[in-house]
């Protein structure tokens, strides 16, 4: 029995008041349906919905960008499906989502938002903003994470000292058997710490641990079914323990963001910001000197575009790693590979970007564990900004769309063996890397990922720091064989539950 026909046979009061709000919505979607003007061509197939509850008995919750890959097999590659009572229109493969996404980067480019995330950000930020205030943010965030992070000698330098503390930290379990996610999120974590407040933590501080543990807590409730229910049915709001979990979540963190704007508010200095946070105060204070009273430079942009960084930024890459490291225990053979050329071409000297272009096998280990981690299965969701005729099918304006990543990077007509762990999809005959069109894991066009710079100069330092100075194996009596590779669905896929030995390198 699912979760939603358990709760239609709940005790006969809450069954009264179900069975009333249901019927009353039914009139509401019959109204509506009938109001809506007629569409203007052929709308794209898909399963025949219920009234209300949509395709809700067709799609596992729990893995839907999963149901959405298989049913793309029978509807193509433009496809629309009933999330409850909502249409979406899900494209597939690789050649579909990049004319979307990329030919049609205004028409496919505005951001959808279920009841949840809609009603947490308000529309400020940059995640589930639209308009000029997400363009602005957008624009200010980019051009401030270069100035304090990415593309720049410094944030390397940021990230480096980080590492040598993760490092200290994998040494303490002396090649005992022992789970890497707390200390990785920690790291990464502070990463996006130095470039928002121009300081990292210490990894034993409670309220950053507290934080990181929040932001985790959300990300992984993101996937569960409850919120997903919560989100067709935002009138069961009560009865779903996780939705007010993650809301819960979301005022004690944004709190923490402010109080550490407070702070430093009070020793700003405008001809030396330190950080994201004293840029954008600097710049709010620039126009509201010069009488711009009503620009996008507010308090609660701020805190929204700080805590979209945290979210956005930490939970992606430290995932990423964490299978990383799960795939070189799995597979021995490519890692002994990654060791043997960092030894060659590095030594024990700290890797840096610039020695990216002389290691091929490295970067196209790297590549294929972002392929093959898949975490941003159906990106975010996407909205259209007007009526567009795609691929012969109509879709109206404010369509929710999912541009289904995990059958981009599983793309059988782009990938030789799409669902093994192959490096060689990145190398060419002569051991050369090569880049692959199909390699979209920040997703593309003009919601494209804001931080893939960072993610992608953090993932190479990481990694490579890692590989030169552990051995990562499976825990004393596992086998390569034990360790299993079923992703557990949250707001991102992550690995099971596991432990790993990291045994230091003589
Ligand atoms: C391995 C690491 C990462 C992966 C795989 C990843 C992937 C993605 C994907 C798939 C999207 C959605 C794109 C779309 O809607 O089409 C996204 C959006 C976003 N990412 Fe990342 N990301 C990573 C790291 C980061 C980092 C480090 C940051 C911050 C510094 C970041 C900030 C953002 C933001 C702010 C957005 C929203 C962009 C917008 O709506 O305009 N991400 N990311």
């Amino acid at each position: 029995m699912s979760l939603m026909e358990g709760l239609l046979l709940q005790a006969p009061s809450s069954t009264v008041t179900l069975l009333g709000a249901g019927l009353f919505l039914l009139v509401l979607y019959l109204f509506s349906s009938g109001s809506s003007s007629e569409p203007q061509g052929k709308e794209p197939p898909g399963p025949r919905p219920l009234p209300l509850l949509g395709n809700l008995f067709q799609l596992d919750l729990k893995r839907l960008y999963h149901t959405l890959c298989k049913m793309s097999k029978e509807y193509g590659s433009v496809f629309t499906v009933h999330i409850g009572p909502r249409k979406v229109v899900v494209l597939a493969g690789y050649k579909t989502v990049k004319e979307a996404l990329v030919n049609h980067a205004e028409e496919f480019g505005e951001r959808g938002a279920f009841p949840l995330p809609k009603e947490l950000s308000k529309g400020h930020g940059i995640v589930f903003a639209n308009g000029d205030s997400w363009k602005e943010m957008r624009r200010f965030a980019l051009t401030n994470l270069r100035d304090f992070g990415m593309g720049k000698k410094g944030s390397e330098e940021k990230i480096i000292e980080e590492i040598r503390y993760l490092i200290d930290v994998f040494e303490e379990n002396k090649g005992k058997a022992f789970d890497t996610t707390e200390s990785m999120h920690y790291a990464i974590s502070n990463i996006i710490c130095s470039i928002v407040y121009g300081s990292r933590f210490e990894y034993s501080d409670p309220r950053f641990r507290r934080s990181v543990e929040r932001v985790r807590e959300s990300i992984q409730l993101g996937g569960t079914r409850s919120l997903q229910l919560y989100n067709m049915f935002p009138w069961l709001g009560s009865l779903m323990k996780s939705k007010s979990v993650v809301a819960k979540n979301d005022y004690d963190i944004k709190r923490d963001i402010h109080d550490l704007v407070t702070e430093l508010k009070k020793t700003l200095n405008p001809q030396m910001c330190r950080c994201f946070i004293d840029s954008f105060l600097v710049r709010k204070q620039t126009l509201e000197e010069s009488g711009h009273m009503t620009s996008h430079y507010h308090d609660r942009n701020l805190i929204q575009s700080v805590f979209n960084l945290f979210l956005a930024g930490t939970d992606t890459t430290a995932t990423t790693m964490r299978w990383g490291l799960l795939l070189m225990a799995k597979y021995p053979k490519i890692q002994d590979r990654v060791q043997e050329e960092i030894s060659r071409v590095i030594g024990s000297r700290q890797p840096l970007v610039e020695d990216r272009k002389n290691l091929p096998y490295t970067d196209a280990v790297i590549h294929e564990i972002q392929r093959v981690a898949n975490i941003a299965p159906m990106a975010v969701l996407h909205a259209t900004s007007r009526d567009i005729t795609f691929q012969g099918y109509f879709i109206k304006k404010g369509t929710y769309v999912i541009p289904l990543l995990a059958s981009v990077l599983m793309d059988e007509s782009e990938w030789e063996t799409p669902h093994a762990f192959n490096p060689a999809h990145f190398l060419n005959e002569k051991g050369q890397f090569v880049k692959r069109d199909a390699f979209m894991p920040f997703s593309a066009g003009r919601r494209v990922c804001l931080g893939e710079s960072l993610a992608r100069m953090e993932l190479f330092l990481f990694f490579t720091s890692l590989l030169q100075h552990f051995r990562f194996s499976p825990p004393p009596g596992a086998t390569e064989d034990d360790l299993d590779l079923t992703p557990v669905v949250g707001g991102t896929l992550s690995p099971l539950p596991h432990q790993l030995c990291a045994v230091t390198r003589v």
